[in-house]
């Protein structure tokens, strides 16, 4: 199986402090592979890199065959990368309409754009009651929702979603698994699923990076990883 996202010797540097140190990350074409570990462990910080929001020290991001390392977010996002970034970053006083139409701001395929809308709001049926409400004015796990529409408004061929179960209750946390798992069969996405909560993250995922302070500490199939005692040492160092 080929590889849709490379990413080798990643090293992002904030000031002083080294955040991330010679991160690999492999995303086979078709799969979801999970990246889990505790707070300030330098998930979002590998992800920003991938999309292109921070800039790193060295290492670089291959995507589809292609460097992409030196190319804006808008051209890798064109290309077909996608960010669902924590704390969902929705506009507020938008519509859910409104919001997921800007997840497709870089296309110009208006079928496909339909098509994606349809999925959606079939994926999602409150979305579809509610598109017409301010999206700021959904609970936690309907902006959630729509912070996952929006990404794959933008027709993506690998998308990343940054802690989707933050501050969800048990119930919509599983919700929102069975999404992502839909989502990779009916569509055949490529996930890169980023999670503290590591019931989330194995529930979904084939395959398992574990960090901790910037570093991977362990990677593997999920079902190796679970019992390896390797996600415990991510999260309590011992
Ligand atoms: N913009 C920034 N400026 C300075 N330091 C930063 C910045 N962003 C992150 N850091 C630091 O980099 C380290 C990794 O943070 P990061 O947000 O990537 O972790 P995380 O694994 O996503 O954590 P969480 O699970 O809490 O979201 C932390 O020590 C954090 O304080
Ligand atoms: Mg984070």
């Amino acid at each position: 199986m080929n590889n849709i996202l490379e990413i080798r010797g990643l090293k992002v540097i904030y000031g002083k402090s080294v955040a991330v140190h010679d991160i690999d990350i492999d995303v086979p074409e078709g799969s979801i592979v999970t990246m889990v570990g505790a707070n300030g462990a330098g998930k979002s910080t590998t992800v920003n890199a991938m999309i292109g929001i921070v800039k790193p020290a060295s290492g670089a991001v291959n995507f589809l065959g292609e460097d992409v390392t030196n190319l804006s977010t808008a051209d890798r996002v064109r290309r077909g990368l996608a960010l669902v970034p924590e704390g969902r970053k929705l506009f507020p006083f938008l519509s859910v309409y409104k919001n997921l139409i800007l997840g497709a701001t870089m296309r110009s395929d208006k079928t496909g754009i339909a098509e994606d809308l349809e999925f959606v709001y079939e994926l999602f049926p409150k979305l579809k009651d509610r598109r017409m409400q301010k999206a700021g004015t959904l609970s936690g796990g309907e902006q959630q929702m729509v912070a996952i529409a929006r990404g794959i408004m933008a027709g993506p061929k690998l998308l990343c979603l940054d802690e989707p179960s933050i501050g969800l209750a048990p119930v919509v946390i599983e919700d929102i698994g069975e999404a992502i798992r839909r989502i990779n069969r009916s569509k055949g996405m490529s996930i890169l699923l980023v999670e503290q909560n590591v019931h989330l993250g194995f529930g979904c995922a084939e395959y398992c990076y574990a960090l901790t302070i910037g570093k991977i500490i362990a990677s593997g199939p999920v079902d190796e990883i679970k019992n390896s005692g390797a996600v415990h040492k991510a999260y309590f160092g011992a």
